[in-house]
């Protein structure tokens, strides 16, 4: 017998309670550590298929929308990123890959691939624009949008975003492109710090932005209104500026849908997806309903679904004061509590705005937040979801499935599943990442650990956690190598990544969890990979970060003497004069600077946002070297090697 058909008790266990029972049938569970992974679903447009992107399987499903299964898969050339299908359906328009990105033209009934086009970084969210002559897609870590002629099946321009650009929307009549930059820019230690939306215009490729509200960062999906009047963009609104005392009410974070008006181009205004108790974390995909008057967000967190009023939110938005004195005059003032928010300004900060015009639809068995204990598959992680009618279908990202909700029918639970593979069986490393992103581990559900380090990264905001007193705020930092790199935190309170896990449960998510899910997160974190820097040409340093190289370990600038290879860390604790008005301290631990090219802005505070500022400015390694020194030239070199690691 192989072993792929051996009983095991676990296998047993999971056919016997999970896929089996959903199904009625016996299926073997899959192999630990290979999962399907769908991170997003597009429906084909005459509703007759979703075809799934499976991260981890590395394919395109498609899904038999009648029949509720996987009718055929389709094999990416590289990790497939995004998805977007040609108005007749006849064709799939894929990103894949990482550094050498592509986008491939993939013929939807053969699976044949009829082209595959060289972009940029990590492309993600590609986006036809109306009339089907050219195709939009983001180069995540190259911070631009490539745009693409269908006829030709090349790149003709390349448009700058902001930061990480990862979804596009455009406007049903083709004028505008709305693109999401998941994270800010600015210095963390300034009073506004907010991702921006990049706007594109189709016609000239200008751009111009909006600025999300302070605190707006995790910037994930962005969609167009059917009728192209409104753009609904998913992201988490941080309260950095609060010391971390507590959860309630949503006093870290909160988690939001932006409106932004299209003809104006500007912003509506900010709602709150959470209730007053109970957080709505990690929003992540946005779509609306086919004639636009429901717009529905996957709670990635939460794995649950806000369906929210379009309608009811837009006039509700509308109708609101802009100031205090016009409230008055419209009679809305009052001393009887009757308007939660007096003014557009108090909108963000309203967790009861949406009370009538939202409803929660949580995917999981055993009820609500799954508070009642029954046996059944797990669903946990819903992530890109598409509408077909009044029927929504969100791709579940640990569950390897995709879970159907119909608007109609009133009784959800429980909610029907479509598996897209064997019941995963999911390995210590698995289960960690799943618990990083799962807000379960939070009091009220109000953030996951990846609410603040998205792909267990940073989310650029400094922070005011308590493990170095009150009044002290922390730029965020990396998980990669955290267990490699102890101490932990920058005054290097946590003697190791271990240590800082656990507190980050107790005294960030303020939960009581078992040791065994810590010890899942650790063993997850441990396997995190630094992604090549886009710095690099062809994987290698260019003839500049050369240059800085010779700079970065000579006497001169001495900066390998704290910076040492590989992981660029002597491991210890300096004073690099880098103290600031709110530190108590002035040695800090010396970060690794291996990716340092994603994690600006840098220092402890966040003070700096490029590294030729903070040798420029900051002066910093002129506790050993010359850095002041160096002419406009070296310190450019130099800042190219750092940013080549
Ligand atoms: C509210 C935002 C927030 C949340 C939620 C959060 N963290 Fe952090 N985390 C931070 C900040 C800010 C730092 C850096 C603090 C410092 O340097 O003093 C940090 C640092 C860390 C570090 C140390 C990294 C290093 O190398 O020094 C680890 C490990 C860590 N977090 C793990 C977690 C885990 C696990 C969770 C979930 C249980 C979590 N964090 C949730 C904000 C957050
Ligand atoms: C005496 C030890 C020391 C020397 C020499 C030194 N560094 Fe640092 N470096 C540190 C410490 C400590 C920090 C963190 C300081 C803080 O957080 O305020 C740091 C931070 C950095 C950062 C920011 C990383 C981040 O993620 O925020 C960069 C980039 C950097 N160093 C590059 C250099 C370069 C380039 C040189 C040589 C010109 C150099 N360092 C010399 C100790 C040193």
């Amino acid at each position: 017998m192989s072993a792929a058909l051996r009983f095991t008790p676990r296998t047993l266990r999971a056919a016997t309670f999970g896929w089996a029972s959903l199904l009625g049938v016996v299926l073997l569970a899959a192999e630990p550590g290979k999962y399907v992974g769908p991170m997003d679903v597009v429906a084909s447009p005459d509703g007759k298929s979703l075809f799934v992107l499976a991260a981890d399987a590395g394919q395109i499903l498609v899904v038999d929308v009648a029949g509720g299964k996987v009718a055929k898969t389709i094999a990416c050339p590289a990790t497939p990123t995004g998805l977007a299908v040609s108005p007749d359906g006849g064709k799939l328009y894929v990103t894949c890959g990482g550094v050498r990105g592509t986008a491939c033209v993939i013929d939807a009934a053969s699976g044949q691939v009829a082209a595959t086009i060289p972009v940029g970084h990590t492309p993600f969210g590609p986006a036809l624009v109306p009339g089907g002559k050219r195709l939009l897609v983001c180069n995540r870590f190259h911070n631009d949008v490539s745009v693409i002629d269908l006829a030709a099946n090349k790149e003709t321009a390349r448009v700058k975003a902001i930061r990480e650009p990862h979804k596009i929307a455009v406007t049903p009549n083709g004028s505008l492109a709305f693109v999401s930059n998941l994270l800010p820019v600015d210095p963390a230690d300034s009073y506004n710090v907010a991702a921006e939306v990049t706007v594109i215009e189709l016609g000239s490729l200008a751009t111009s932005k909006i600025r999300l509200p302070n605190g707006s960062s995790s910037v994930q999906e962005i969609c167009v209104s059917p009728d192209g009047a409104y753009a609904y963009i998913a992201h988490i609104l941080s309260r950095y500026q609060m010391p971390t005392t507590q959860l309630e009410r949503g006093w870290m974070n909160t988690n939001a849908l932006s409106v932004i008006d299209v003809a104006e181009k500007k912003l509506l205004n900010t709602v709150l997806l959470d209730d007053i108790d109970l957080g709505a974390a990690m929003p992540w995909a946005v779509a609306t309903t086919a004639d636009g008057k429901r717009i529905i967000v996957s709670h990635a967190a939460t794995h649950e679904l806000s369906v929210i009023d379009a309608e009811g939110l837009i006039a509700k938005l509308k109708g609101m004061p802009k100031t205090i004195e016009e409230a008055k005059a419209a009679g809305r003032y009052d001393t009887q509590g009757s308007y939660s928010s007096v003014t557009v300004e108090d909108v963000p900060n309203d967790l009861a705005f949406l009370v009538d015009l939202k409803r929660r639809i949580q995917l999981r068995r055993g009820g609500p937040w799954g508070l009642v204990k029954e046996e059944g598959p797990l669903v946990n992680g819903p992530r890109g979801l598409d509408v077909i009618g009044t029927k929504i279908y969100t791709a579940v990202y640990f569950s390897d499935a995709v879970a159907v909700v119909d608007l109609e029918d009133k009784s959800y639970y429980p909610v029907k599943l479509i598996p897209l593979g064997p019941e995963p069986v999911l390995t210590v490393q698995r289960r960690g990442e799943m618990f990083f992103h799962d807000a379960d581990l939070c009091f009220q559900h109000w953030q996951s650990c990846a609410s603040c380090h998205p792909d267990a990264r940073i989310d650029a905001l400094n922070w005011d956690l308590l493990n170095d007193g009150l009044g002290t705020p922390k730029n965020n930092k990396s998980m990669l190598y955290a267990h490699r790199t102890p101490p932990s935190m920058a005054q290097g309170v946590r003697e190791s990544g271990e240590v800082a896990v656990r507190s980050g449960i107790t005294h960030i998510q303020f939960a009581v969890r078992p040791e065994e899910d810590a010890v899942a997160i650790d063993e997850y974190l441990k396997t995190l990979q630094p992604v090549p820097s886009p710095h690099l040409v062809d994987g290698k340093l260019s003839e500049a970060a050369e240059r800085g190289k010779k700079l970065f370990f000579s006497e001169r600038l001495g900066c390998a003497t704290c910076h040492p290879e590989p992981l660029y860390t002597d491991l210890k604790m300096h004073d690099v004069g880098s103290k600031g008005q709110y530190d108590r301290v002035s040695e800090f631990d010396t970060p690794t600077l291996i990716e340092c090219w994603r994690t600006a802005p840098y220092m402890h505070d966040g003070h700096y946002t490029t590294i030729e500022q903070l040798l420029k400015e900051g002066k910093h390694g002129s506790v050993t070297g010359d850095v002041e020194g160096l002419t406009d030239q070296e310190r450019k070199d130099l800042a190219e090697f750092v940013l080549s690691l």
